[in-house]
């Protein structure tokens, strides 16, 4: 197919929640946007909505990942900008932490990273173009406890960012971090998670609780034409509740 004259955003895990909102963001801001998420149904659900293309994708399998970024390129012919989005968000205490669930937890908040960031900087190389933005968390900056697992896993998506952005700035790539405070997403809804806002939200400079689309405009920004002179950077994103 020829490439499409739309630039090209691939979010992953935007079935739901913040990813849902990033990719409407995008989608809002004229990209064609590939709605990518382990929930088949829900990623068509939200691209249906919002003009994109929906991906089954596993982001914890190289196979699919492979799979996946090569039928994007042969339908849309580029990929402009990549959100690490899609992550497990577990809340369970470090002594109940079998190797089994982290292993589970590093698999899709870290290889995930992993894999879909160097097939998709393989194709951005090429083009001379891209913007990456990871999906960190404000956990990282306020060693928030109950989730050790997963705070690591951001610290690493952080570290990824720091350490890429010389190697791919050369290539025309900036790479990023996005790092929410609490957000009512449903999938902290369904969760003991959802507790975490009768203390967090008094420590916010704007007390009130974030939803999605709290976090989506400074993705879209980062992720934009205009934010060609910041990489390797972590915006935080949450009300204020952490200051660094
Ligand atoms: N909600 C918060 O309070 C909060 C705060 C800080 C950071 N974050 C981060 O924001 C991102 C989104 O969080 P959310 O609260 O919207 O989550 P959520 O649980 O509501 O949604 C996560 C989505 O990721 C998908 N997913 C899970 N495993 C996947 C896999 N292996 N491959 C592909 N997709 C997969 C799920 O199906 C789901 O659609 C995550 O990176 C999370 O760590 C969330």
């Amino acid at each position: 197919m020829a490439k499409s004259e739309q630039r090209v955003a691939l979010v992953t895990g935007a079935a739901q929640g913040i990813g849902a909102a990033i990719a409407a963001e995008l989608a809002a801001e004229g990209l064609k946007v590939v709605v990518a998420d382990i929930n088949g149904d829900g990623a068509q659900a939200v691209a249906d909505r919002i003009g994109g293309v929906a991906k089954t994708l596993d982001v914890s399998s190289p196979e699919q990942v492979s799979t996946v970024v090569g039928e994007i390129v042969d339908e849309l012919g580029r990929i402009d900008v990549l959100v690490n989005n899609a992550a497990l968000v577990p809340l369970t205490p470090w002594a109940e932490i079998s190797f089994e669930e982290w292993r589970r937890v590093m698999s899709v908040n870290v290889d995930g990273v992993y894999l879909v960031t160097h097939a998709v900087t393989a194709v951005m190389g090429e083009a001379g173009y891209g913007r990456i933005v990871n999906i960190a968390s404000n956990t990282f900056v306020a060693g928030t406890p109950n989730c050790a697992h997963y705070v690591a896993t951001k610290g690493a998506s952080i570290g990824l960012v720091r350490a890429l952005a010389g190697e791919l700035g050369p290539l025309g790539i900036t790479i990023n971090a996005v790092a929410p405070g609490i957000i009512a997403s449903e999938g902290v809804l369904s969760s003991a998670h959802q507790h975490g806002f009768d203390y967090v939200v008094p420590m916010q400079a704007i007390n009130r609780r974030g939803v999605p689309s709290d976090v989506a405009p400074a993705v879209a920004f980062l992720a934009s034409e205009k934010a060609e002179w910041i990489t390797g950077q972590t915006l935080v994103v949450d009300a204020g509740h952490t200051r660094n």
